[in-house]
């Protein structure tokens, strides 16, 4: 009873202890948890750190209004001024200071602070989340600009959209009759927005495009804007005035700064087209892993490449102009591709394959004319896509097949060469030999409906549903899923060749080379050779027949395999 008296005691006595401390400089104060972390200042080496009671540079939280006034206390001059803090963006804190001197009251000293004080500007450095759309809506923009000696109008300068909407990317023209401008390429990251009355402001980060690997400061990157929108019918035009280093100060007028902008959007609505019918008909595409979704939007007429989850946009694709159409099976038109920062026209076609597949295939290069795009038909991979209300169809290639060199037949093989070695005598056979994706045989379409494939070994088997299928010449190709865990969200691709062949009895064998990719249809992939898993088969039989029977048959009768190609062949 007594000690824990005692323990209470000694508890209260040292929270005094603390108290004493802090009351040595005014009983101290915290600092908004937002403000939290490093801050750029122009003409400041380094950051400004900022945690719940200091601020680095200046000194410790000691007594606050609760609003935006704070004394600070200077250890290291041991003397106090007064911070008054406005938090203009949250990545955006301004304030005004006094000398640092004798301590009086947080109003007293406040209230030395002259209207005319000089204002600083701290901006977030890597700011989280990510910074904000930027104000200039709808891109693509020309503009003109001038940097105090005339306006370069003439070749007018582009502002284009990324995919990411918190860039924009500005090409600078250089005018021929106004000294002073050149051609570069510039991106702006918008960091944050505010408006002070009829004022709005930008904070953003200017990165030089063309010279990325040379060394930008942060005195050279951070800048303020000035900006003013007008909005008449379809047209919008921007005001833009940018400040000469990295700060606000001096930056009112839109018109006035150390380089103003002026910005016109392109109305662009007119050429554009609108993607099939049997296209859009689902507005959501996949992958065939399910990593990237490929979703129509904005009438039709928007093509936007993501990651699944939505988080990041990777491309977006706007149609431009139809070229040709062949059915409802094939598709080949402009569009206006952006990716990052860079944009210009792309080729596009876009295939229906049977079942509900699309394929989608886009020229290997950007080209600023719309005409110059589909002129040269160099293309990227074939991009395979799959919806989500997808239904197994029936499988090509029906039949039971061995896997040749599989570990069953390399065991028959080593049993056989052991028997001939020794005096006939049988050796006791191995343990039967598992391996992971290793499979001794494969029947396809011989379920109920014909739209599996199935791999066995003899211990395990995968299950595949074919969802669609289709031949180029020789090859064939087959998108399937697994029929069990998982499905849909591992979808792969089968590509295959067939051929017959001549066997030691003079007999004509079938095969089949399959390779299993798992991200698309890439027809780069030889069948057996390549691919994330590759088998060469060869026939044993119908579905229907018995094993033990067609085992034989093929063997022996030749003819009987060519009679069974031919009505495969027949059925496709
Ligand atoms: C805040 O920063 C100061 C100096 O940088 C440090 O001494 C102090 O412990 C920090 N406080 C917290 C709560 O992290
Ligand atoms: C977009 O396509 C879908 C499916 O074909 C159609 O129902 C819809 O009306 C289209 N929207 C526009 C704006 O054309
Ligand atoms: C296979 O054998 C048949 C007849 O025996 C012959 O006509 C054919 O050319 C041979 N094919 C190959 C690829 O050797
Ligand atoms: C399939 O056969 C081809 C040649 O016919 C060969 O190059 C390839 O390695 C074989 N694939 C496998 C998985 O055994
Ligand atoms: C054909 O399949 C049956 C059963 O699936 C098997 O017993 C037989 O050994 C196979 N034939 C060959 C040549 O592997």
């Amino acid at each position: 009873m007594f000690e824990v008296k005692m323990g209470a005691v000694i508890a209260r006595v040292c929270l005094l202890l603390m108290l004493a401390v802090y009351s040595s400089y005014g009983g101290g104060c915290n600092f908004p948890e937002g403000w939290t972390g490093g801050w750029f200042q122009s003409g400041i080496p380094g950051l400004i750190y900022i945690n719940s009671t200091h601020m680095q540079g200046k000194g410790e939280c000691a007594e606050t209004d609760s609003n935006d006034k704070f004394l600070v206390y200077d250890r290291n001059e041991d003397c106090y001024r007064c911070l008054v803090i406005h938090e203009k963006h949250k990545y955006v804190l301004q304030y005004k200071e006094t000398y640092c001197g004798q301590r009086d009251s947080l109003s007293t000293m406040c209230e030395s602070i002259t209207g005319d004080a000089a204002l600083y500007s701290m901006f977030r450095k890597e700011p989280r989340p990510l910074p904000q759309p930027c104000p200039f809506h709808p891109a693509p923009f020309t503009f003109t600009y001038s940097r105090g000696s005339g306006d370069c109008a003439n070749p007018p300068s582009r502002a284009e959209s990324c995919t990411d909407d918190s860039r924009l990317l500005l090409r600078y023209m250089a005018c021929p009759d106004v000294p002073g401008t050149e051609s570069n390429v510039e991106e702006l990251i918008c960091l944050a927005t505010w408006k002070e009355g009829s004022t709005r402001y930008l904070v953003g980060l200017i990165q030089q495009v063309q010279r990325r690997n040379s060394i930008s400061t942060d005195e050279d990157m951070y800048r303020c804007f000035v900006y003013k929108g007008q909005h008449a019918d379809k047209q919008v035009t921007y005001n833009i005035a940018q400040s000469g280093d990295a700060t606000c100060n001096g930056l009112t007028s839109p018109v006035d700064g150390s380089r103003t902008m002026k910005l016109t959007n392109i109305d662009d609505e007119h050429n554009r087209c609108h993607f099939p019918r049997w296209v859009v008909e689902h507005h959501k595409w996949f992958s065939l892993d399910h990593e990237h979704q490929y979703h129509f939007t904005t009438k039709n007429a928007t093509l936007k490449i993501m990651k699944q989850d939505g988080s990041y946009e990777e491309k977006r694709l706007v149609c431009h102009s139809i070229l040709e159409q062949k059915e409802k099976k094939l598709v080949k038109l402009v569009a206006h591709l952006t990716q990052g920062c860079e944009s210009g026209h792309v080729c596009v076609v876009l295939a229906r394959r049977e079942g509900a597949v699309l394929e989608l295939r886009l020229g290997s290069s950007l080209h600023d004319a719309p005409h110059h795009a589909c002129s040269h038909d160099s293309f990227a991979k074939h991009v395979t896509l799959i919806t989500t209300s997808l239904y197994p169809v029936r499988c090509p290639m029906l039949g039971r097949y061995n896997v040749i060199d599989s570990l069953a037949d390399r065991r028959r093989r080593r049993q056989q060469l052991t028997i001939d070695e020794t005096t006939g005598e049988e050796i006791a056979e191995n343990p039967v030999e598992c391996v992971m994706g290793q499979y001794d045989s494969a029947s396809i379409g011989c379920g109920a409906s014909q739209d599996t494939i199935e791999f066995q070994s003899a211990c395990t088997s995968t299950v595949y549903s074919c969802l669609g299928g289709w031949r180029e010449g020789q090859l064939g190709l087959v998108v399937a899923a697994p029929a069990r865990g998982g499905g849909l969200t591992h979808a792969l691709c089968f590509l295959y060749t067939t051929y017959l062949r001549n066997v030691s009895s003079g007999s004509a064998v079938q095969y089949l080379s399959v390779s299993a990719v798992s991200r698309s249809c890439d027809r780069a992939v030889t069948p057996g050779v390549a691919g994330d898993k590759a088998y060469n088969l060869t026939i044993n039989g119908t579905c229907e027949q018995s094993s033990k029977y067609n085992s034989l048959s093929v063997r022996l009768v030749p003819g009987w395999v060519l009679l069974l190609a031919a009505l495969l062949a027949a059925r496709r």
